[in-house]
């Protein structure tokens, strides 16, 4: 399975599923790495990983169609089969969801349908829920609405700060998106 992953910030997702592929974890090979940041700190992590690496900003066209389309041109030119978004901050438009129909994954920190959007961890903390978590799905075409792959819970103790929370979220994420990668790729392959 050729997967490429798509992130616009720091990339510690990333991190922990390039290494996932390089112990051969994950069964797939880790074609591309793209962002929507030319200087986003993921960059520097792929090329220390040596996975060819690119990216392009939506500024940088005249609209967003015109992104996607250039977006779906380089995933189309690496041959990739399974896209796997890890804090990429942007919609997916129609026309790569019609190209890679129940192949984009993506990960969201919180029990969705619960707290969905750009701060899931901090919209969680502020309503001062118990029980708060991650989600792995499948991308359609609402915001974070899409068929749940697998959910990780994380308990919120009184005494915790949103930063103890993020951490603990973390912790869950670089466990649980390796593994059901290495799922998806491994049902891939009978
Ligand atoms: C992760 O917590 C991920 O769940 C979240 O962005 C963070 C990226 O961290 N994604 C979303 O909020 C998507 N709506 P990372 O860059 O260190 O992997």
């Amino acid at each position: 399975m050729r997967i490429a992953v798509l992130a616009s910030g720091n990339g510690s997702n990333f991190e922990v599923i390039a290494q996932a592929v390089k112990e051969k974890k994950i069964p797939a090979e880790l074609v591309l790495l793209f962002s929507d940041h030319h200087d986003a700190y993921v960059l520097q992590r792929g090329q220390r990983f040596e996975i060819p690496c690119e990216s392009f900003e939506l500024k940088e066209f005249s609209d967003k169609k015109s992104y996607e389309a250039a977006l779906l041109d380089v995933l189309k030119r690496y041959d990739v089969e399974l896209v796997v978004l890890a804090g990429y901050m942007r919609i997916i438009g129609k026309e790569l969801l019609t190209a890679f129909p129940n192949r984009i994954v993506n990960i969201h920190p919180a029990l969705l349908p619960n707290f969905p959007g750009l701060h899931g961890i901090k919209d969680a903390y502020e309503a001062g829920v118990e029980e708060t978590g991650v989600t792995i799905h499948y991308v359609d075409s609402g915001v974070d609405t899409g068929p749940i792959i697998a959910q990780g819970k994380v308990q919120v103790a009184k005494e915790d700060s949103l930063a103890d929370l993020e951490r603990k979220i973390h912790q869950v994420e670089h466990r649980l998106y390796p593994e059901v990668l290495a799922e998806i790729c491994k049902s891939d392959e009978k």
